[in-house]
């Protein structure tokens, strides 16, 4: 079953007008949502994020987030899911093709269930990425539907047989095509700031408390490519990917090319966090 708009239909129900302003111009928001044990992870973060996406791109949310979280949670019900996640889209609607924001656009929503196993390869040895020329635009803090950038750096990846990109802008490490990057460098974590330049995962800021939790230092300050090059330990933070070790940058291992010991300490405190494990 799928959400559209306030009622659970088979798929084949979604019915979504040619004029979306979605489907012209990516305009829309969306959240992509982390489900263990039939419970949705870190809701109030999710829609605190779509809230603040929703106010920025003035896109009137079709009901309160309160009310978003409930219908997720029948979403979830009526799909029988314990493992996987939750995609939500709201675009604003069907109007006449017109740059300027329509006066009377209905924002449409639409949501369904993926199941999706927790990525144990991946966190357990680690994945190859390149490094490529960020290209987005100024605003990545918000999750938007624009993600042409985002899909052509993760086939950037896959054409050079690794996993993903590290993006940079003239050197300066931002994130990858979905999800946080951080290093780590004489026992401290080193991440891009959350400014306009990267999403502020959610992922990214349980790790980050998790981290502090644990005594190891934090400094949310940009880095470059070539400290990245020169690190003891690099990771990915994300909703689907959780805690993944990045084992080679560009060809070259990172230090010994193996999962480091602060990596694992994270996966392991990151795990606590599951409900139901
Ligand atoms: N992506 N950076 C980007 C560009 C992302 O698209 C994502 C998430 C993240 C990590 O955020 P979080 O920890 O809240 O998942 C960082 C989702 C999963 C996606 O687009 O599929």
């Amino acid at each position: 079953m799928y959400l559209f708009q306030n009622r659970l239909v088979p798929k084949s129900q979604v019915a979504v007008s040619p004029d979306d302003r979605g489907y012209y111009f990516g305009d829309g928001i969306y959240e992509v949502f982390r489900v263990y044990a039939g419970v949705l992870y870190e809701p109030e973060a999710h829609l605190e994020r779509l809230e603040r996406t929703a106010r920025e791109v003035r896109l009137p949310l079709p009901c309160p987030s309160a009310e978003l979280a409930a219908r997720l949670e029948e979403l979830i019900a009526a799909n029988g899911l314990k493992e996987g996640t939750v995609y939500m889209q709201i675009t604003r609607g069907p109007a006449p093709r017109s740059h300027a924001f329509p006066a009377h656009a209905e924002p449409v929503l639409m949501a369904y269930c993926t199941v999706l196993e927790r990525p144990a390869g991946m966190m357990r040895d680690g994945i190859a990425a390149v490094t490529m020329d960020d290209i987005r635009w100024l605003r990545c803090d918000l999750k938007t539907l624009n993600l042409l950038p985002n899909t052509m750096a993760k086939q950037y990846a896959l054409d050079r047989g690794v996993s993903d990109v590290i993006l940079h802008r003239s050197g300066t490490v931002t994130e990858c095509s979905a999800s946080n990057v951080m290093m780590v460098k004489d026992g401290v974590i080193r991440t891009h700031p959350a400014n306009h330049l990267i999403l502020h995962g959610v992922t990214r800021k349980v790790v980050l408390r998790l981290a502090r939790e644990a005594d190891i230092p934090v400094r949310e300050t940009a880095f470059t490519v070539d400290e990245l090059r020169d690190a003891d330990e690099v990771f990915i933070t994300g909703t689907t990917v959780e805690v993944t070790p990045v084992i080679s940058v560009d060809g070259q291992p990172v230090a010994s090319g193996r999962p480091g010991p602060v990596t694992r300490a994270l996966q392991q405190a990151f795990e606590r966090t599951i409900p139901g494990l």
